[in-house]
């Protein structure tokens, strides 16, 4: 089943690689991410101390990047795989702002005992769901959510149509081949960037849905204020806050 691929990706050998996988695969665009969900989190919420989830929080860079912007935040770091967690433990263990969880999001009853949170994030990891699974988790978050609180995701996305996939296979190919160039790499074969873009995309069973209607999606489970807060061509920032 295409939803729990990513469990099979994310193992060990990942793991301890998966900061330098990022760096090359996507490096610029994911640290606009991060710094565009700890900026939207500082203008929303100003020195506040929060409770906050970070969803497949993976080796806990986004928990990182938060914390610097919210030093009184306290941070559930949760992650389905164990080996993705453990390298998290490794970054921010000795914090005693992070707690960490293993858990499926995907599963009905992932959410027991958590509690609730002012904010919620999640970078590069809810398009491993499909779409009716994205539309179910939406709804759980905002019920989860204080009032007032926001949800922040940060993900790929597939077009409305296929030329914007396409176009954002295109965009993501470049970025790659900029990233190898700027290492000292020669410029490297686009074909075979594509080819890498789409095994890794396959053997993660990646499932981007369009902005649009995640959008939709959103407003749908009660999100008051629904916005993108950045996007370059396939990735993006978007969320809602419940009032
Ligand atoms: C691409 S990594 C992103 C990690 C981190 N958020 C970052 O931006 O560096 C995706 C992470 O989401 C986790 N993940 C994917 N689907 C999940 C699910 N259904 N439940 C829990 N974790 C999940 C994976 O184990 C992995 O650690």
């Amino acid at each position: 089943m295409n939803d729990k691929k990513w469990r099979m990706a994310y193992s060990q050998e990942r793991a301890v690689q998966y900061d330098d996988f990022i760096k090359a695969g996507a490096g610029p665009v994911h640290e606009q991410m991060l710094g565009s969900v700890a900026e939207a989190l500082e203008l929303t919420f100003q020195d506040r101390s929060l409770r906050i989830l970070d969803m497949g929080t993976g080796t806990g860079s986004v928990a990182a990047r938060i914390l610097e912007n919210h030093p009184n935040a306290k941070i559930t770091c949760l992650d389905g795989s164990p080996d993705m967690l453990d390298q998290a433990r490794k970054r921010l263990g000795a914090d005693l702002r992070c707690d960490f969880v293993q858990r499926d999001f995907g599963e009905p009853s992932w959410w027991n005992g958590l509690g609730s949170f002012d904010a919620i994030v999640s970078v590069g990891a809810i398009h491993h769901l499909d779409a009716k699974g994205k539309e179910a988790l939406f709804s759980k978050i905002h019920r989860q959510l204080r009032p007032g609180g926001l949800f922040l995701c940060a993900d790929p996305l597939s077009g409305e149509h296929a030329f914007f996939d396409r176009l954002y296979e295109d965009a993501w190919v470049k970025m790659i081949q900029r990233n190898l160039y700027s290492s000292g790499r020669e410029k490297a074969d686009p074909e075979e960037i594509r080819r890498y873009i789409r095994k890794t995309q396959e053997a993660e069973g990646d499932q981007p849905s369009p902005l649009i209607h995640q959008l939709k999606w959103l407003s749908a489970a009660g999100f008051e204020e629904v916005e993108c807060y950045w996007k370059s061509f396939g990735f993006a920032v978007f969320g809602g806050r419940k009032r």
